[in-house]
């Protein structure tokens, strides 16, 4: 099976070689636990380093936003490989007409489906799937939802939805189902250690492959993403 790395250093190796090609998955966390930086960081270090194209769509964090957080975290070199549209270049591209006709979710489905280049990509993300629920109201979510998953899984890329969730809450999507669909769920959590915030991250579920449970420290330093296994922490 074709994986894709995550680049987050030592989480591949944990993962049998990284994130099953293909699959949809969902990256979760409470508000500022990075979602944003580690998916960015999966699209920015395969555009640089395996030339696969990525395309990440930002509803909440304007373009020039992203780009510059990304940037301070040295993500900064230049690649035709990373493309970025929001939710106007959106409305744009799909029209004037249909966007009063068409709620979010579907509005987000006909601009993926319609993209002239789509077999070009082999990466996406959708920063966050939370949006699409608040823009437009939607009548039945847990069938939009099932109809949006199964088609980001026939556009043949390899996608990442943000999921945002509160602190406490037991399910990782909004509507109880986006879990169930998504083929990988990773967890970004905040733990706190007497008086510090740590940053965790785990996989709770992957779909072939086997992974194991832990609950990995996460840092960022100017290189990237790295994690620490219990094993390594006992050591
Ligand atoms: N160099 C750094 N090392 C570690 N953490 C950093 C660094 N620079 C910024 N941060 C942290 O990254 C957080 C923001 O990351 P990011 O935007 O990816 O999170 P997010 O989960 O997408 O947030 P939101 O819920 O607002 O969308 C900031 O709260 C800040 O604490
Ligand atoms: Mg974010």
């Amino acid at each position: 099976m074709e994986r894709i790395k995550t680049y987050i250093d030592r989480l591949d190796e944990q993962l049998e070689g990284g994130i099953p090609k293909g699959t949809v998955s969902l990256i979760c966390g409470t508000p500022g636990c990075m979602k944003s930086s580690v998916a960015y960081s999966i699209l920015y270090n395969n555009a640089v380093k395996e030339h696969l194209r990525g395309l990440y769509v930002t509803f909440e964090q304007e373009i020039a936003s992203l780009k510059q957080q990304m940037e301070r975290l040295g993500m900064a070199e230049a690649t035709d490989n990373l493309t970025i549209v929001d939710h106007a270049m959106i409305d744009q591209t799909v029209g004037v007409d249909m966007r009063f006709e068409l709620n979010s979710i579907k509005k987000a489905k006909t601009y993926l489906t319609d993209l002239p280049d789509r077999e070009d990509y082999d990466l996406l993300v959708i920063d966050p799937l939370n949006a699409l629920y608040t823009l437009t109201t939607i009548k039945n979510p847990r069938k939009e939802i099932y109809r949006f998953f199964t088609e980001l899984r026939q556009l043949n890329m390899t996608s990442f939805i943000i999921s945002e969730i509160h602190q406490g809450d037991n399910r990782f999507g909004k509507y109880g189902v986006e879990d169930f669909l998504s083929d990988a769920i990773i967890h970004l959590d905040y733990r706190r250690e007497k008086d510090i915030l740590e940053r965790y991250i785990g996989i709770v579920k992957m779909r072939y492959t086997n992974h194991n449970l832990q609950y990995y420290p996460l840092f960022y330093n100017r290189t990237g993403f790295t994690i620490y296994t219990k094993e390594e922490m006992e050591f």
